[in-house]
């Protein structure tokens, strides 16, 4: 049984999928590892080190004719789906609700493609839940980004040149991100505020220190316990008290986002006119759309003397613990995969059969059939 290690070949991007860790951690359990030339170059995980952990390092041509399963990153590209076999197993996040023709194509080749972004969040399911650990990585850098874009300190300072008091923190969305994000700004001394339509997550706002904003807009959990979208007289309600609160904040951050839509729109451009010259916007939900109505994907702009930060693929600006916290749930998720060094394919177990988006030649995930 060998499992590959594929280079990324999405721009910018800087993970790697396997860690050397994790490769000696696979050798040890009888799985050959074998790792294409300079994958973990950009996250400083160099081809002797994974060599010192008992991984083989080939070509890519080597890498797609032996594996028997693809540990990528990114979604592979046209040219990548066409160096698939069938019957060759892929992990990647494949995001199968906003690129369903990827599925399609992957099907057709007779590939059998899991999605780490579809883990179901179940307990059992939580060391795989990459979309967890990217998100973690996510809200933690967009504090530092807010943080980094702001002219004034995060913390209250009483120098003999004067006090300067706190800023003012606003997170929208408090899932994975939204919480991590609170508790960086924290830790650098932000006076943090949060809100979220899920209004489960007010304990845990409290619990890390900061103040959850009664709204008077509540949505509701769907399956998996995410959020599912504000009827509109709501969602209008939202953006008139967001725009309240951004009014008086020195940084916010947003994190909102629905599955398999557009994200939702919290900020608008009147929102964005009344805030503070200086002020900063950290849009993490920039690759959906965007939570605020001026967001450029990919770019930082000032707008009316506020900076908006419309950064994607933020955890590719933390390769090194993206790509390990990423391997260890690839790692967690072979572990389903493969019993006694040899690969076995359960469909019972439910993690399995709902991670599957496409199988013997079929689209596995109704989602990415519909
Ligand atoms: P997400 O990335 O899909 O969304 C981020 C946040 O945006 C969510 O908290 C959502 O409620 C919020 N949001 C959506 N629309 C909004 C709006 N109009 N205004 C304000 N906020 C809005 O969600 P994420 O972070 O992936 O996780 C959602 C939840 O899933 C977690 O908080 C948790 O309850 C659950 N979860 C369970 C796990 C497990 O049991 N294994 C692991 C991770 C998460």
């Amino acid at each position: 049984m060998k499992v590959g290690v594929a280079k990324e070949s999405a721009p910018g991007e800087t993970r790697v999928a396997v860690v050397p860790d994790t490769a000696r951690r696979l050798t040890d359990d009888r799985v050959e590892v074998l790792v294409e030339r300079g994958a973990g170059d950009a996250a400083t995980f160099v081809d002797a080190a994974y060599e010192e952990a008992g991984a083989a390092v080939v070509s890519a041509d080597d890498l797609y004719a032996q594996a028997d399963v693809i540990c990528k990153v990114r979604k592979p590209s046209s040219e990548e789906v066409g160096r698939l076999r069938g019957g060759q197993v892929l992990l990647a996040l494949l995001q199968p609700l906003v690129d369903p023709e990827l599925v399609r194509a992957l099907a057709k080749r007779g590939v059998t493609a899991f999605s780490m972004d579809s883990i179901p969040r179940v307990t059992r399911a939580q060391p795989m839940d990459a979309l967890s650990s990217q998100s973690t990585v996510a809200g933690y850098k967009a504090a530092l980004l807010a943080a980094e874009h702001l002219g004034k300190f995060f913390p209250m300072l009483t120098t003999a040149a004067g006090t300067i008091p706190p800023a003012k923190v606003l997170v929208l969305g408090a899932g994975v991100a939204g919480l991590q994000a609170i508790a960086t700004a924290r830790r650098l001394g932000g006076v943090v505020s949060a809100f979220d339509v899920r209004p489960v997550v007010k304990e845990q706002v409290e619990s890390l220190g900061a103040t959850f904003l009664e709204l008077d807009v509540e949505g509701a959990e769907g399956v998996g316990g995410y959020a599912v979208a504000l009827a509109e007289d709501q969602h209008a309600r939202e953006q008139e008290l967001i725009a309240r609160h951004a009014h008086s904040s020195d940084a916010v951050i947003t994190t909102a986002l629905i599955p398999g839509r557009e994200a939702p729109l919290l900020i608008t451009e009147a929102a964005v006119a009344g805030m503070a010259r200086g002020a900063v916007i950290v849009d993490l939900a920039a690759e959906a759309g965007g939570n605020c109505a001026l967001t450029r994907p990919g770019e930082t702009i000032v707008s009316d003397g506020v900076t908006i930060v419309g950064l994607t693929n933020v955890p590719a600006t933390m390769p090194v613990h993206a790509s390990q916290m990423y391997s260890r749930n690839v790692q967690a998720f072979l572990a389903l995969l493969v019993k006694d060094g040899a690969l076995e394919l359960d469909f019972e177990d439910e993690i399995v059969r709902e991670t599957c988006v496409a199988h013997g030649g079929r689209v596995t995930n109704e989602a990415a059939e519909a």
